[in-house]
């Protein structure tokens, strides 16, 4: 079915850095859906003539693309602000304990449901995920988002020298993992991703494991965590001791090419980010969580100077925020601490079509072009009598920025699935009318 919004319209479909074009801004806009996805896209005054008796609804904000989060774990979205502990006791006291919890299918179901409605609250419509060990929790996930007709990606982790109640096995990675890539891989707008979860807690034989799933599966992504917390890095040194750094741990099992996506990336060698460049795998910048863990300040200025791909995410539990406006602010501030300014134009790039590059779903999502899928937010900019008072008579640069850093969950009006509201700021969630493709 045909019908067209009518607003102010922004997104950022390349990095502005390598494309000063890049930015695309329709003061009064008209956006054309028709079965969910963009057939027209420009300035009113231009389009509505030719659209003249499609249903157009007046939307009373700024349309920009949905959020893409390139990292976040559902599990942990109940262990948000757990205080005291950099990464490795965080795992041990917070996070192991609430992942055994998902041994329980109905509890891996209601945190599913909870944590995609927290999504779409935030105006973040596509993410790639970390479940738990077991396999029923993807298929809790992608149930869930089948449901809402959500472009999410993930995989059963892989841990077989976890603790006590979440070590699988090497064969058990093998056979679960190639059974849920069979049920789920390109099913509706769903996407798998080989998910080993960090090189300590995989043994040489399960790194082998994932390599093979790799190599077996074009079509799926490889995720995993990389240099974030210096104590993990000393680990991983010590164990990998004739590894010549972090990534190459990975690379030896291969595990590092163009669908890899690495979160946090905030110590790399030289050598790392040149490998990373050259192979096109991508780094998910977590600044929240980088913040919360005491794991430090991600480099832009390296990872720009060798031309690697980021994106943003989140990294809930250890993020503190589902906000990927909050996020795109604080990946400000850590830019700021090592000398770099980020650009709020950039940094909307980062979270939307920057992110889906990294997680290779651009061609679908992100930018709000013509061909792509109608997943989109409404923004308002007066959300707040701060954000009013500091938004009035200020240029488009200015409100995207203080949107940036004074916006989060309160600044979404509506979120759009395939040109569908899904979550209204008055009315609250509606579910897809349409059939789901199961
Ligand atoms: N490294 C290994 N597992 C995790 C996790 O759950 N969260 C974060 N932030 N880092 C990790
Ligand atoms: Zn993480």
């Amino acid at each position: 079915m045909r019908k067209a919004f009518r607003s102010e319209m922004l997104s950022v479909a390349r990095d502005p850095r390598d494309d000063p074009d890049a930015v695309r801004h329709e003061p009064d806009g008209l956006l054309v859906i028709d079965d969910g996805i963009v057939i027209a896209r420009g300035d009113y005054a231009d389009l509505s003539d030719g659209f003249a008796g499609v249903p157009t609804e007046t939307l009373p904000g700024l349309i920009v693309p949905g959020f893409v989060d390139a990292h976040v774990h559902y599990p942990q979205m109940d262990s948000i602000a757990s205080h005291g502990a950099q990464l490795l006791d965080w795992l041990d006291r917070h996070i192991f304990p609430a992942e055994r919890a998902f041994a329980d299918r109905a509890h891996a179901d209601a945190v599913a449901s909870a944590f995609l409605d927290e999504l779409l609250r935030n105006g973040t419509t596509s993410a790639l995920v970390f479940p738990t060990v077991h396999a029923h929790s993807v298929d809790a996930l992608f149930e869930a988002a089948l449901d809402r007709r959500m472009r999410i990606i993930s995989g059963k982790i892989l841990m077989d020298l976890g603790p006590e109640g979440l070590a699988d096995t090497p064969e058990t990675a093998r056979t679960e993992t190639e059974a849920l890539i069979r049920r789920w891989q390109g099913r509706g707008r769903l996407g798998y991703a080989v998910t080993p979860r960090f090189a300590l807690t995989s043994s040489d034989e399960q790194l082998r494991v994932a390599g093979d799933l790799v190599a077996a599966h074009p079509g799926v992504l490889m995720h995993t965590h990389l240099s974030e917390n210096v104590h993990e890095c000393a680990a991983v040194a010590a164990r990998f001791s004739d590894a010549r750094d972090y990534l190459d741990v990975y690379d030896r099992f291969g595990l590092v090419g163009d669908r890899s996506v690495f979160a946090h990336g905030v110590h790399l060698s030289d050598r790392a980010c040149t490998r990373l460049a050259e192979s096109g795998a991508g780094i998910a910048v977590c600044p929240s969580s980088n913040l919360f863990l005491g794991s430090g300040f991600f480099d832009f200025g390296q990872a720009d100077a060798h031309g690697i791909r980021l994106g943003l995410g989140t990294d809930i539990g250890a993020g503190t925020s589902f906000s990927m406006l909050h996020t795109a602010g604080l990946a400000y501030q850590a830019a700021l601490a090592r000398e770099d300014a980020l650009d709020p134009f950039r940094a909307l790039y980062l979270a939307t079509a920057g992110s889906a590059r990294l997680l290779h779903i651009e061609d679908r999502v992100g930018s709000l072009e013509v061909g792509q899928e109608a997943d989109f937010v409404v923004l308002d900019s007066a959300a707040t009598p701060l954000l009013a008072r500091r938004t009035r008579d200020a240029s488009l640069a200015e409100r995207l920025f203080a949107l940036q850093i004074l916006g989060d969950d309160r600044v979404i009006l509506q979120t759009y699935i395939l040109g569908h509201c899904a979550w209204d700021r008055a009315q609250g969630f509606a579910r897809p009318a349409m059939e789901t493709t199961r």
